[in-house]
């Protein structure tokens, strides 16, 4: 469709054909972020816009509607280090640039460490909601205890405290999914204000349809339900990045600059831009060595740099000494590998669980800075919305690996702050393209929550979250609460009561993650005066065939963890 006779340069906008999920042509609107000639045809390297960065694409011309081609506004051109202009659709953020820069010029081994820009701290009170309690304390999704005192029903709409993480949840869910859970405006006269402790907080209104019921889910037939998997969205958001600040987005890092990169025995194909040294981003594949993570730009050098060194066993034959002189030659071998070779057949570190064939493996990022560096190198082909530092040293790395007879085969990993003001238990988190949508994600989640756990501690992903990490973590913390809240007991025939706080102390899950999930499930009511978590029959349900297919799980009892102190000088 492109017509040679018009020059589209970077910042046009036009449709551009693609292929959504059910393998459909659609035309949506994209903008062009770079153009290349290669045997004499013209590529264009597209954003579609609105759509998560992962999906840019170089594309042939005939993808291209001209006849909706709109022409960059000269007001909205972005000034780039490089003088070229374009819109900014999600990219990298500013430390990201800066590692590229540092990277190309200088050290190409000195990448980055997986953080985000800090965000806000919300302070929310502390919360005991039962089941079937008034509360005491003013809880911050909850009205407060003068309003709970009054013997009310409230069965309608009620204003609540929303945390910031529950924002996102409802855009994403009426972004994904028309069709998943309403936010339905409260009835006139219904409203109640939430007891939130700041006046900044977006309020968010809820219906609820049903009536009360019992917290271990008994539904009388017939009765009006909220479907449990209304609310879920089975898609990722495909809008872009989280965050908002695109003032240092530049041409190089808005552009997928590695195309190929060989891990083993699987090709990846990276989703993002990662600071990989520049002469490196020209070749067809990167070969990483799958334990030590190390980048070499041909398979040849990837096959010298795994030959096995010759250790003292080797120069034993079968329990017989070997000949003196096939001993001394091993030894000479030995030592001209010593330096270069890769000797590893898992990650370095401690490896401090292991249950069947998945590993845990900690490794502190002061101790194994070439490791984690490169590991950032390659967790940043797929995070985008986190900002990168050369300086590992401030966190540890817990990487999850497959074991078969070659080795400890790295599935993920997760990245954590030593020391975190703000309890964030994880920093980035990653499972490898080929092992997504098998529930190792959920699996890093739960370890990162053991190990809160044995720290004594609750904790949070650090934010922004990226729209898988979004639907990954409300997942886990959904099955989590609704696993906690359908194991309890009533007693002396009372309905069973448990307290935020209890939640969040039994799970480690912090109480801004319990509240938000509440509300995003809908569980929450209000009724005589009194909050009541009303498990629907379909909640129960959805809950129970999800649960049966998770199968993968942390066995605690596997957990080979002593926490340090790390707020010691020197620890680090
Ligand atoms: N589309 C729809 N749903 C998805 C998708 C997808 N592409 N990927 C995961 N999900 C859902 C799953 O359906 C599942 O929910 P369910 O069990 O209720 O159905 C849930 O997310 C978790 O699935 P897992 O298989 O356990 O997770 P996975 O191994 O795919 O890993 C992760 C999830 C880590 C977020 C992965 O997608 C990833 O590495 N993404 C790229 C990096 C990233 O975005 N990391 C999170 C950044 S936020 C932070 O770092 C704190
Ligand atoms: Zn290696």
């Amino acid at each position: 469709m492109a017509d040679s006779s018009v020059e589209i340069v970077e910042g046009c906008r036009l449709p551009v054909l693609r292929k959504n999920q059910e393998n459909e042509d659609e035309w949506p609107l994209a903008e062009i972020l770079s153009v290349k000639e290669t045997i004499g045809r013209k590529l264009y390297y597209v954003h579609y816009i609105d759509f998560n960065k992962r999906l840019d694409e170089w594309v042939t011309p005939d993808r291209l509607d001209l006849k909706k081609l709109q022409f960059p506004k000269k007001e909205a051109k972005t000034p780039t280090k490089n003088g070229l202009s374009g819109s900014r659709p999600s990219s990298p953020e500013r430390d990201v640039r800066k590692s590229l820069e540092l990277n190309v010029q200088s050290q190409p081994s000195a990448p980055s460490r997986g953080k985000t820009l800090p965000t806000p701290k919300r302070k929310t009170e502390s919360v005991p909601l039962a089941t079937q309690v008034s509360p005491a304390t003013p809880v911050p999704s909850l009205p407060g205890p003068a309003e709970a005192s009054q013997a009310s029903v409230y069965p309608a709409g009620r204003e609540t405290f929303t945390p910031k993480s529950t924002r996102e949840e409802h855009e994403l869910t009426s972004i994904t999914n028309g069709t998943t859970r309403r936010l339905i405006p409260s009835q006139p006269g219904r409203k109640r204000k939430a007891n939130c402790g700041g006046t900044d907080e977006i309020i968010k209104v809820f219906q609820y349809n049903n009536s009360p019921r019992c917290a271990t889910g008994c539904l009388p037939p017939g009765e009006d339900s909220q479907d449990s998997s209304d609310g879920i969205p089975s898609a990722p958001r495909m809008t872009g990045s989280l965050v908002s600040d695109r003032s240092h987005d530049d041409i190089v890092t808005r552009m997928k600059n590695i195309d190929c990169i060989e891990l083993g025995r699987h090709r990846l194909k990276p989703w993002y831009f990662s600071p990989y040294p520049q002469e490196l981003t020209t070749l067809p594949i990167l070969y990483l060595c799958e334990f030590c993570l190390k980048y070499v730009k041909s398979l040849k050098c990837l096959q010298r740099h795994l030959v096995r060194m010759v250790t003292s066993t080797d120069l034993t034959n079968s329990g017989k000494v070997l000949h003196l002189e096939d001993s001394v030659h091993q030894f000479v071998v030995y030592l001209l590998f010593f330096q270069t070779k890769c000797n590893l057949r898992h990650p370095p570190g401690n490896e401090i669980y292991r249950k069947g064939t998945i590993s845990f493996f900690e490794i502190d990022g002061r101790k194994n800075k070439s490791y984690s560096q490169n590991l950032c190198l390659l967790a940043k082909c797929f995070l985008d919305h986190k900002t990168l530092y050369y300086d590992t040293d401030p966190f540890l790395f817990y990487v999850m690996t497959e074991y078969d007879p070659k080795g400890f085969h790295i599935v993920g990993y997760f990245s954590k702050e030593k020391e975190s003001t703000e309890d964030y238990n994880v920093a980035c988190i990653l499972t490898l393209p080929p092992y997504q949508r098998r529930g190792y994600g959920k699996l890093l989640i739960e370890f990162s929550y053991e190990l809160s756990k044995v720290e004594g501690k609750t904790g949070t992903p650090e934010k922004p979250l990226s729209d898988l990490g979004l639907l990954s973590y409300r997942s886990y913390w959904s099955q989590t609460i609704l696993e906690i809240l359908m194991d309890l007991k009533s007693e002396n025939g009372e309905r069973p009561q448990i307290t935020i706080n209890e939640i969040s102390e039994i799970t480690s899950v912090k109480k801004e993650d319990v509240i938000s999930t509440l509300q995003y499930l809908n569980l929450i009511n209000y009724y005589k005066g009194q909050y009541i978590l009303t498990l629907s029959e379909d909640i129960v349900e959805g809950h129970e065939r999800a649960m049966q297919k998770r199968h993968l799980r942390i066995d605690p009892k596997c957990l080979h963890f002593t926490p340090k102190d790390w707020s010691k000088r020197g620890k680090w």
